[in-house]
């Protein structure tokens, strides 16, 4: 996610995930217990939390797809300029003091304030699905739903929605497309950045409950972000939410199918909602892994790690170490664990967005298990590539109403 998203299209983590078919969780190239490092070709790949987190807040490591679009020669350098504007490939003051200000604008009190949208427009999804008892969850519910919940936060009026479907695909299609991908997601992001500008022109009043306008005013506030700034933030966060989202509901209810005793738990206690997302996030993490690259001879916590080697932070191994996680492979809505998992990454690019995505899994899931029951899978799931985010791709399901 270069923002938009977590995974890379490196050697290492094509490898950590197999191909093939059933849910991604159970093809993941798991440690054996005590295991700290496991090679995959040249890459390192860290199993511990310690390590992980020791890499992911060393500012030595940087995000290995974008250095591969920098020293590509044959990428058009406007696209490589762009992408440095991106939060995932910025380093240093510059970024921490765009976090800071992204950060309040995207507040657990300014995300609370859209959870009635966030019910509203899935009761509507759910509306449209309920008399047929049968759904194919992704295309006709998960997939359109986190769309138009970050354009109401940003304040994008709804008719400018269908834009970003296709502009979305297109931005981050260089990920997994290599170089020939690289002229339409350069086309994505300057259509994103044109319609971001006129926006943001176009805000005369800056005192709503909005994304941007909480931008503008962080603006003229004293620590002033910069018109451009305000632009590239609000394009940036369209795009990490989509298919993060969708892919994570989608997983929980794959396991919910398999877990009715606990659908029905959660049914009967809504006080057992954020538990159960963390627990969806923690065993189906959407991005199994985080790529950085050792821009320099680095130890980590005694480990040497020389300079270009890529290494794989394996989050999903960590969220099923046993020592942080008894029983790691039992999927548990009632689990309280010490730590919390690492799906959200960790250190300096920890997820931005993670209050606003808690909020729209708790309240998807909310409206999802006070109107369903007897939540079945009807047919085949089939499941994203290794290279994307990780979830289900189409998955039939049948349901009564509750
Ligand atoms: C279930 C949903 C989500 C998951 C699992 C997720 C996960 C992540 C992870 C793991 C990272 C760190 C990537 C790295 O270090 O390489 C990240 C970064 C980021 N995410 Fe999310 N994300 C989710 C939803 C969202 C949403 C809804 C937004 C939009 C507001 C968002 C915006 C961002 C941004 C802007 C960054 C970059 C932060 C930086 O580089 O400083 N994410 N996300």
């Amino acid at each position: 996610m270069n923002t938009e998203t977590p995974t890379a299209a490196g050697s290492g983590r094509s490898s950590y995930i197999r191909k093939g078919p059933g849910p991604f969780w159970e093809r993941l190239a798991l440690p054996d217990a005590g295991e700290r490092v496991m090679h995959i070709g040249k890459a390192m790949v860290l199993l511990r939390h310690e390590d992980c987190m020791a890499v992911l807040r060393d500012p030595r490591f940087t995000q290995w797809n974008f250095a591969q679009v920098e020293r590509n020669p044959a990428i058009d350098r406007r696209f490589v300029e762009r992408r440095r504007q991106a939060f995932l490939s910025m380093e240093g003051v510059d970024h921490q003091r765009l976090r800071r200000l992204a950060m309040v604008a995207l507040s657990p009190q300014v995300v609370d304030r859209h959870r009635p949208r966030m019910r509203a427009l899935m009761d509507d999804l759910i509306d449209a699905v309920l008399p047929a008892g049968r759904m194919e969850a992704v295309g006709e519910l998960l997939e359109r739903y986190p769309l138009p919940v970050i354009c109401g936060v940003l304040g994008v009026p709804p008719a400018d929605i269908p834009f970003f479907s296709q502009t979305a695909l297109d931005w981050t299609r260089w990920m997994y497309g290599g170089p020939a991908a690289v002229p339409a997601a350069l086309a994505a992001h300057e259509a994103m950045d044109d319609y971001m500008s006129r926006l943001v022109a176009g805000r005369t009043q800056i005192d709503g409950d909005d994304v941007i306008s909480g931008l503008l005013r962080a603006e003229s506030e004293g620590d002033r972000l910069s018109r451009e700034e305000v632009i590239h933030t609000a394009a940036s966060l369209i795009v990490p939410g989509l298919e993060t989202t969708f892919s994570s509901l989608g997983s929980g209810l794959y396991l919910f199918a398999q877990h009715p005793e606990q659908w029905e738990r959660l049914a009967a206690d809504p006080a057992l909602l954020p538990g159960a997302v963390e627990e969806i996030l923690r065993f189906a993490p959407v991005g199994p892994t985080l790529e950085r690259i050792a821009n320099d001879d680095v130890e980590v916590n005694g480990l040497a790690v020389p300079r270009d080697t890529q290494v794989v932070v394996a989050l999903a191994a960590v969220n099923r170490d046993p020592t942080l996680f008894p029983d790691p492979h039992r999927f548990d809505i009632t689990r309280r664990p010490q730590r919390l998992h690492m799906t959200f990454g960790g250190g300096r690019h920890t997820c931005l967005g993670l209050h606003l995505a808690r909020a729209e899994l708790q309240e998807a899931l909310g409206c999802l298990r006070r109107r369903l029951t007897r939540l079945a899978l009807d047919g085949e799931t089939t499941w994203s590539i290794p290279l994307g985010f990780q979830g289900p791709r189409r998955m039939p399901m049948r349901f009564a109403a509750r």
